[in-house]
């Protein structure tokens, strides 16, 4: 489902490097990012690693030196997408080769960590092979391709050793900015090749992470969202052996000058704290809005997920979060055909949904994984009841979706502007909710500027500039 709410861009090229280059001789990196936000932060964090190696961004694959594919694995057509990009990557390796040119091709992120070698085997013109946890030593790994005849390989875990030999400096991120403080997963859902690619669970210490905030901010960015693939199960160590949870560094990270907004994902219901639900009603700057996946509505389907919660446990959750912050969006993911989900298990998730009433969604057909405990499960859903209950559950979802943007039609909110809107003489934001806002009018990037939302469109709302409006009236 297209989602208004959600941030996930399907394919997002990598922000541009820093400039520290100049010196080295002018080099092209391609980056393309697949999955979710930390492989976007962590296409960033591979750009800022190489760019004192002299390579800049580029866009094209007939002009890279290097082409850096940041895969997913979570569900199986996420993955094939990485074998057809190598196919077309090794025409033009070749074509560059025939004028004399090298090309390194590298394959990142979690199809990297979950096929490793496979990749070399089935397109043996790729020559850099790393996992999640490794590309912390990119420019050792380019430096052994360009020298060797085989492929490298670097898919070793933890995550400790990748965070404590990252570059500090970030290149400027623009308004928006991602933080990854928290990676993997020890929560094992029978359906999920998280924990097998991204490894135990690991949260960055709290100094760390204020500094890189700060030095986000000192860069530009006005709203920053903390990234991990169980974000509120983040429990950092400070220097003193104090022991963190989310709601303390969400209180720490508000106070930093610039920093005007916050969010954090992906949460697990699991890991709602009391006083992460307290943040929410306390901390202004902590944006009204929280992507809380349940997957299923159905008890019986969240045990077989082994998910470790009742449906009522959600209920609650969403009661009390909305008790602590009135107007927070809820945003959820949920997965059907789970291997044993019955017409009956179906109907609970619709009734669910009905219930909490979303501002928007991701729903996936299931999609089995090898290697995960559900994919030798005997008792498989049919590809057609599948689809039937995807359109029935979307069908909901987004007349939910449309419900919740037609509402905020109307209100005077803080729209955080990103950049210059499709018409000439338009600025683009974003609402608190997430939703993109375009309006007339002249605001420079990062400012928060207080505009009426007038209407709500299939994939945004349209606003005027609040202050033109009493200058009008
Ligand atoms: N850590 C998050 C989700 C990470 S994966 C959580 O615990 O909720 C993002 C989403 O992909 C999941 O929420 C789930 O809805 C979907 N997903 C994961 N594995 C899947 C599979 N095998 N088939 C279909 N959808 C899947
Ligand atoms: Fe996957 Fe479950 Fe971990 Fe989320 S909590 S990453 S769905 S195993
Ligand atoms: Fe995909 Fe890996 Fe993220 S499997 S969703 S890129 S953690």
């Amino acid at each position: 489902m297209s989602s208004l709410i959600g941030p996930v861009p399907a394919v997002a090229q990598a922000p541009a490097g820093a400039s520290t280059a100049a010196a080295k001789p002018a080099r092209k990196l391609l980056i393309r990012t697949w999955g979710c936000q930390m492989n976007v932060y962590d296409s960033g964090r591979m750009a800022d690693i190489l760019a004192p190696l002299g390579y800049a961004p580029t866009e094209s694959a007939e002009e890279a030196d290097m082409v850096i594919l940041n895969t997913c694995h979570i569900r199986e057509k996420a993955s094939e997408k990485v074998f057809s990009d190598l196919g077309r990557l090794r025409e033009t390796k070749k074509a560059r080769a025939a004028e004399g040119r090298q090309t390194v091709i590298a394959v990142a992120g979690c199809v990297a960590q979950a096929e490793g070698a496979e990749i070399t085997a089935r397109a043996p013109w790729v020559d850099i092979v790393l996992g999640p946890q490794t590309y912390h030593r990119l420019p050792e790994m380019v430096a052994r391709a360009s020298r060797a005849a085989g492929a490298v390989i670097e898919t070793d875990f933890p995550a400790e050793d990748k965070f404590d030999h990252l570059p500090e400096a970030r290149a400027s991120q623009g308004p928006v900015a991602f933080l990854t403080i928290q990676e993997g997963c020890d929560k094992f859902c029978s359906f999920c090749v998280v924990p097998y690619t991204r490894g135990a669970e690991f949260s960055r210490g709290p100094e760390a992470i204020i500094a890189e905030a700060r030095q986000l901010a000192a860069g530009g960015a006005r709203e920053i969202a903390l990234l991990g693939q169980n974000v509120n199960a983040w429990a950092g160590e400070a220097q003193s052996g104090a022991k963190w949870r989310l709601a303390r560094l969400l209180r720490e990270l508000a106070e930093i000058p610039g920093v005007a907004r916050l969010r954090y994902t992906t949460s697990h219901p699991r890991d709602m704290d009391d006083d992460l639900i307290a943040a929410h009603g306390d901390i202004p700057a902590l944006m009204p809005y929280l992507h809380l996946p349940v997957q299923s509505g159905s008890d019986r389907v969240l045990a077989a997920m082994n998910r470790g919660h009742k449906a009522d446990l959600y209920l609650r959750l969403a009661d009390r979060l909305r008790e602590a912050r009135p107007d927070i969006a809820l945003t959820s993911d949920f997965i059907v055909g789970h291997p044993g989900e019955t017409a009956a298990d179906f109907e609970a998730t619709m009734r669910l949904v009905e219930r909490v009433g979303f501002a928007g969604a991701y729903s996936f057909k299931y999609s089995a994984r090898p290697g995960t405990p559900a994919a030798g499960q005997p008792n498989a859903v049919p590809e057609a009841e599948k689809d039937a209950r995807l359109q029935t559950l979307q069908a909901l979802l987004r007349e939910q979706q449309d419900r919740f943007n037609r509402a905020v039609v109307g209100r005077v909110v803080d729209v955080l502007i990103t950049g210059t809107g499709r018409h000439p003489g338009q600025v683009a934001g974003r609402s608190p909710w997430l939703q993109p806002v375009h309006a007339t009018g002249a605001a420079p990037v990062g400012a928060v500027v207080p505009m009426q939302l007038r209407a709500a469109h299939p994939n945004s709302l349209s606003a005027t500039m609040a202050h033109q409006e009493s200058a009008a009236a």
